[in-house]
């Protein structure tokens, strides 16, 4: 099997990419580039210093900001997790809280943002080999992946799995979840820049009647082909 040194997962929240990411990277020792959680990453910490209004009505310089906020941020790669630290504390289930998730979409559509993002992203990864999951990975940030695959599954699926998820660690109403994730869908498929595609070339799979070690069988199956 060819080594390649990027492959890509994008799909649509819930669609199974970081639980396929991670079982990936585990299996071929790569490390694990969950993109999403530097856009929650922003959101959260907008919502801790009390900018986002101003950050998304653009009455601060934006570049500036993010670059402020981003200075007192560290990143810890590995198979299993992207792991993110603020001022030395580890950032992780405050990015799933449901204040990030509802406004997450909105900062993510902020051609800013991208562009700091995508560049914050290509200099983490630098030479290292990596799974990197999300909505733009095949399709703009590591647009010469040899391996791209995007992850599909059915709405109402998806709604059902994200709430199981969400409702272990708090108890919300599952229509609220469930109208998070189509108001997600719908901003991150129409937005101007870097909408979710179906990049170029990608292997596409449809997991609402797969389990993860399926899905993960037919990519490995993938990757002997290429
Ligand atoms: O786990 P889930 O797919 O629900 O969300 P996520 O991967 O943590 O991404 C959270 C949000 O970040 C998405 O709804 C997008 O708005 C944004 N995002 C993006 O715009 N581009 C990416 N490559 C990854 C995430």
């Amino acid at each position: 099997m060819k080594k390649p040194k990027i492959i890509t997962i994008d799909g649509p929240a819930a669609s199974g990419k970081t639980t396929i990411a991670k079982l990936l990277a585990k299996s071929l020792g790569y490390c694990l580039l969950e993109s999403g959680a530097f856009y929650r990453l922003v959101t959260y910490l907008l919502l801790k210093h009390n900018l986002y209004e101003k950050f998304i009505q653009k009455n601060l310089n934006l570049i500036e900001t993010l670059s402020k906020l981003f200075s007192s941020v560290k990143i810890n790669l590995t198979a299993e997790a992207t792991q993110i630290f603020y001022e030395g504390r580890e950032i992780k289930s405050e990015l799933r809280e449901i204040q990030v998730e509802e406004r997450v979409s909105v900062v993510a559509s902020i051609p800013e943002v991208r562009e700091f993002i995508k560049d914050f992203l290509r200099k983490l990864v630098n030479n290292r080999l990596v799974v990197a999951e999300g909505r733009d990975m095949g399709s703009v940030v590591f647009k010469d992946a040899e391996v791209k695959v995007f992850l599909t599954a059915d709405e109402r699926i998806r709604a059902e799995r994200r709430y199981k998820e969400k409702t272990e660690k708090e108890s919300l109403p599952y229509t609220q979840v469930m109208d998070s994730l189509k108001k997600r869908d719908q901003l991150d498929s129409t937005r101007k820049v870097a909408p979710l595609t179906v990049p170029e070339g990608a292997l596409i799979l449809d997991t609402s009647e797969l389990t993860p070690k399926e899905v993960l069988t037919k990519i490995l199956h993938h990757l002997e082909k290429v």
